[in-house]
């Protein structure tokens, strides 16, 4: 989603504010823009496309101590240089990522009192209902209070008031926003990989705090009006969590830090031999997982793994839908809302939904003080560390084992599951070395058209193999329930068509290769990721490990990611940055 950073102090700020924007570039833009002081008068540069296009347009030697930068993902209006942040209106100067929801009727409002607009963003508007309200009163905290009244939606504001050259004001209701502290400089920014080059100190603002921020001085304001503090935290980590440490690509790197995460967590959530996870689901009589993407697809994972373990019947629902489905809220069901980012706008308004009607809710989330997280009654954290490629692989696997530990702790499996687990790392580094995935991946990255198919657990993994390959590879992939696809799909089937198949149950491996011979009866080029040894039907073949039933999926995971991740390299495409895709969709 888009990105912002607002900065105050040295006065060689441009470099400041671009290097805490550049890092914010993975969570996915159409164009970017900056507005700083100069002389006391607010200059604005935007340009459409990569951040390489603003930059040109920079002077980094041009003496600012104060701008504002954003990286916009669109919402309303083109991905175009006349729609691209940062908007002003009068004295007003601002950036904003969310979606001001009744923008078209505070537009016609405005356009009454003789404010023009030159782009078609929801953003401008936001920027002139702020400057109307400054006319009546200058002070901005009971006018940004004010606003707040007015616009309904989601936002992160980062303000420029041409009245106050050395002050940054920031606003924030259901978007993400921090505050760095530094020495004698301070940093507004949508993440924390955009303040690390100043300070690992920082605040996360809650929904309707107000910030006013200068160089040495930084204030908090409640809705109320009232000056309030805020608790500050320390970033643990550096730099080096978000560079590339030599790979070609984030996703690779994050890839490759899949054994150290799966030994992270089993530190964290076991101890002699037992789960340690804190939160029980025995006393629950069902279960609604409510995610997005590969979220959902983990959530299939943890579903086969509840019904399995602890027999509580257990739904699985993308978020934008189950808002507006017949749900049926029981006392005694549970509602776990799973994310990455813990700031998705389907998930958090899910998750909002479920404790309206007094369901108790549990977030599995990666980022900790995100929205999900703060929200829920009770959360895990994935403990992935910062993911920075738009397509999730570590979060994703750190999510099915969170999963799987918390469906089995407590169950007569527990003790199985835990041995299976410990040899888990060991296996995944070699399934990520041991291949050559470049090589058996020429045969695919020509395909226009690739099914994933798979049975059972088998056909939860196909949704997510399905979604890494389309989303950074852009190959049109679908995942299919392989007893299904003889109803009616077959017939897409030709020698043009790739077939990539999971095959790791052996209960039901025999039902699945029969439908894998309809397949390759028809000529079409089968790749197959299994531990069973009958590859009669298959052109290729990825063998893993053999280890049990539970634990055999989550072998699959790897050479799904790695397949992916070497088809669109061959393609030369985008793999950190997919286009059209945002890390955080923040918006509904
Ligand atoms: C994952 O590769 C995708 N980028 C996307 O489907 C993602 O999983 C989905 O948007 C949910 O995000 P979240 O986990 O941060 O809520």
């Amino acid at each position: 989603m888009c990105g912002i950073v607002g900065y105050v102090g040295d006065k060689k700020a441009l470099i400041k504010i671009m290097t805490g924007l550049k890092s914010l570039e993975y969570r996915g833009y159409d164009s970017s823009g900056i507005a700083y002081v100069k002389d006391g008068i607010v200059k604005i540069l935007k340009e459409e496309g990569p951040i390489r296009n603003l930059e040109e347009k920079i002077n980094y030697n041009e003496i600012t101590t104060i701008g504002i930068s954003h990286t916009r993902w669109s919402t309303h209006g083109a991905a175009n240089k006349i729609n691209a942040h940062p908007h002003r209106q009068g004295k007003i100067t601002l950036v904003h990522n969310g979606i001001i929801e009744n923008y078209e009727q505070l537009k016609r409002e405005l356009l009454n009192q003789g404010y023009c607009f030159q782009s078609n963003t929801d953003t401008e508007v936001a920027a002139a209902v702020i400057d109307s309200l400054y006319k009546k009163s200058q002070d901005m905290v009971l006018v940004l209070n004010e606003a707040v009244k007015m616009l309904t939606g989601s936002y992160a504001f980062n303000i420029i008031n041409d009245d106050y050259p050395d002050t940054i004001f920031a606003m924030r209701k259901d978007s993400p926003l921090i505050v760095g502290i530094g020495q004698k400089e301070n940093i507004l920014a949508s993440d924390i990989p955009a303040i690390l080059h100043i300070t690992n100190k920082y605040v996360v603002l809650d929904n309707y705090d107000i910030v006013v921020m200068q160089s040495n001085k930084l204030e908090y304001y409640n809705a109320d009006n009232q000056k309030i503090s805020k608790q500050i935290n320390i970033f643990v980590g550096d730099i080096e969590t978000i560079s590339k440490n030599g790979y070609d690509h984030y996703m690779l790197k994050e890839i490759n830090e899949e054994p150290e995460i799966v030994k992270r967590i089993l530190t964290l959530y076991t101890d002699e031999g037992r789960i340690k996870i804190p939160f029980k689901l025995n006393k629950y009589a069902s279960v609604d997982i409510v995610a997005c993407g590969s979220a959902s697809f983990a959530g299939q994972l943890g579903k086969f793994y509840i019904e399995k373990f602890l027999n509580i019947p257990t739904s699985v629902t993308f978020a934008s839908e189950y808002r507006y489905q017949k749900n049926f809220f029981r006392k005694d069901k549970l509602v776990i809302l799973i994310s990455q980012s813990g700031e998705t706008a389907d998930t958090l308004a899910a998750l909002k939904l479920a404790k309206d009607n007094g369901v108790t809710t549990l977030a599995i989330v990666n980022r900790k003080d995100s929205s999900i997280a703060r929200e829920a009654d009770n959360v895990i954290y994935t403990e992935a560390g910062i993911e920075v490629s738009v397509a999730t692989t570590k979060a994703y696997l750190a999510q099915v084992i969170v999963l799987l530990l918390l469906a089995a702790s407590g169950s007569k499996e527990e003790g199985s599951v835990l041995n299976d687990l410990k040899i888990l790392p060991n296996i995944i580094t070699k399934q990520i070395n041991d291949y050559d995935y470049k090589k058996v991946s020429k045969f695919l990255y020509k395909k226009e058209n690739i099914f994933y198919l798979g049975r059972g657990i088998d056909y939860f993994l196909a949704m997510e193999g399905s979604l890494k390959l389309k989303e950074i590879s852009y190959i049109h992939s679908e995942a299919f329930a392989a007893g299904e696809l003889k109803h009616g799909s077959i017939s897409l089937i030709d020698e043009n068509f790739g077939v990539i198949a999971v095959v790791t149950d052996k209960n039901i491996s025999h039902k699945t290769i029969s439908n894998l011979k309809e397949v390759a009866a028809r000529s079409a080029k089968i790749l197959t990721i299994t531990n069973i040894n009958d590859d009669s039907f298959s052109n290729y073949v990825i063998k893993i490990d053999d280890i049990s039933d539970v634990l055999n999926p989550l072998l699959a995971i790897i050479p799904m990611q790695l397949l992916a991740y070497n088809i669109a390299k061959l393609k030369n495409c985008d793999i950190d940055k997919p286009r059209n895709l945002a890390k955080s969709v923040t918006v509904e």
